[in-house]
Order: structure tokens, then C-alpha cells, then sequence
């Protein structure tokens, strides 16, 4: 068991940032991603088409016999990541983790931006979340789902940054001092978000965090890898090239495997 892959879920790409920090804290691990690119984005789905679709995501990694499944994705976590687990109690399944906590950690002048996909903004999940962590503090919540999309479609950057000067402008005036990203394709943009911002406002995003977490969860439960043997495989249900493209660039993933599944 302990030498079996991991498995990483996202509705696209964005995964890939947070497999990046994953595989940087466990090199010994074999991986195997999953991105259901046919079906992104997942920000403008409701709850129950989410979870029909991440349900099958993690049904094709169990019969690929991971021993623990990551939801690289915000979407699929604050919409049904304890429907997931109760489904699936035979394997541990590890959601991302709000950066709300280390952004209110983090700011100097008490004003905090969060952007993510419009279902985050909106979720129970993130808002409860802005009530524990945010006492006293000024939080500016919003959601998008212009960029996800464009992220996907390697849409040229100057264009991107059009759409992104808009997105931003209302933390500007917020006069925020810390961004926290809560979805897992915006760290792509992130040079970018710098620069609009200016280099005073602080970017954080969860990958950090989730891959600490992983660690934890295996060491937790006697899962570690005992042999140097990283195997990494990635599956996307959609454009096989375009995917293989990005995550090849990202990854610097020579040695991968790419494969085109029907779900
Ligand atoms: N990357 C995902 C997230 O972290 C989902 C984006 C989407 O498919 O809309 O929220």
C-alpha cells in the first residue's frame, strides 16, 4: 500500500501549482493527477453537478488504487468535500486549505482581499471561515469566474491582463495589503496580479499548506513511500496536447506520462 500513488483532482490545471509544492515535500512519492479539463470550469456548476463529477474523478482513482486522494481544487472543497469523504471512508481524502487564517496573520494595515471562483466567495464554507479568522479585520470576499477559463485555454497574457486590471481595481481601492488566492489556477497569474498590485501587497495561495498537510496525513497514517521509486502520470478527460503542454512547462515533467481518459 505504502507505494502506491497519491492521487491529485482538479477541474483543470490549477491542480498542478499545488502538485508542484506536493511533490517538492514528498519526492519519494508516486503521483497520479487528474484533470477533468472537459468539464472546467467548475466555478459556475451547482453543488450537486460538482459533486456527480468529482464523485467519478475519485471512483477512477480508487480503482487506480491511490492510498490518498488530494483535492487540488477550492470548488470541490467548500461545495462537497464531507459528501466525498462520507461516500468514500475507505481512503483519506485531503481538501485545500483556506489561506483566510495565514492572510489575517499576515496583514500589517488590517485589510485582506480574497478572490476565488464565484461558488467560493458565495460558499458557507469560505464565509464561516471569514467570521472565525477575520475579527476585527476588513475583508473584501470576491468571486470570479472570467479567468478560470482563460487560464485553461493558455488565452494569451495580455489579454488576461486586460480582464485582470478589472478584477482587481475594487482591491485596490479596498487598499488591501494582503491577497490571498483560493483557487488553485490563480497562482498561474500571479506575476501578473504582482505587478497590477504593486509589490507591497503580499500574494498568498495554499499550496504551501496542502502539501504540509499531505505529509501530516501520510506520516498519520503509516503511508509514506519506503522506496526512491516517483512515478508521476497525469490523465486529463479533456485536449490531451494543450494539457500536456502546460503541465510539461510547469512540471518540467519529461519523464510523465500523459494520458487522454474517457469518463
Ligand atoms: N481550480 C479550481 C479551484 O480551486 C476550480 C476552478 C473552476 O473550475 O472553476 O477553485
Amino acid at each position: 500500500m505504502n507505494e502506491n500513488p497519491i492521487g491529485v483532482i482538479d477541474s483543470g490545471i490549477g491542480g498542478l501549482t499545488i502538485l508542484a509544492e506536493i511533490i517538492k515535500k514528498l519526492p519519494d512519492e508516486s503521483f497520479i493527477y487528474l484533470a477533468d479539463s472537459k468539464n472546467c470550469p467548475y466555478g459556475p456548476k451547482t453543488s450537486v453537478e460538482i459533486y456527480n463529477l468529482s464523485k467519478r474523478l475519485i471512483e477512477f482513482l480508487i480503482k487506480e488504487k491511490v492510498k490518498l486522494i488530494v483535492i487540488a481544487c477550492n470548488t470541490i472543497t467548500v461545495s462537497c468535500i464531507e459528501k466525498l469523504r462520507k461516500d468514500f471512508p475507505q481512503i483519506p481524502i485531503i481538501g485545500t486549505v483556506p489561506v483566510v487564517k495565514t492572510a489575517s496573520k499576515n496583514t500589517k494595515n488590517g485589510r485582506i482581499g480574497i478572490l476565488s471562483t464565484k461558488q467560493t466567495a458565495e460558499s458557507l464554507y469560505q464565509k464561516n471561515l471569514i467570521k472565525k479568522f477575520g475579527k476585527g479585520l476588513k475583508i473584501l470576499n470576491l468571486g470570479t469566474d472570467r479567468l478560470v477559463s482563460l487560464i485553461e485555454n493558455g488565452e494569451d497574457k495580455i489579454e488576461i491582463r486586460k480582464i485582470l486590471e478589472k478584477e482587481l481595481k475594487p482591491f485596490i481601492d479596498f487598499k488591501i495589503d494582503v491577497l490571498a488566492l483560493g483557487c488553485s489556477h490563480f497562482p498561474f497569474l500571479k506575476k501578473e496580479i504582482q505587478e497590477i498590485l504593486g509589490n507591497k501587497v503580499l500574494i498568498l495561495d495554499s499550496s504551501g499548506a496542502i502539501a504540509r498537510q499531505t505529509k501530516r496525513i501520510l506520516i498519520s497514517e503509516n503511508l509514506l513511500s519506503e522506496y526512491n521509486k516517483s512515478v508521476k502520470s497525469f490523465y486529463t478527460t479533456g485536449d490531451l496536447y494543450r494539457f500536456e503542454r502546460i503541465a510539461r512547462i510547469y512540471l518540467n515533467a519529461g519523464k510523465s506520462i500523459f494520458e487522454k481518459i474517457k469518463l
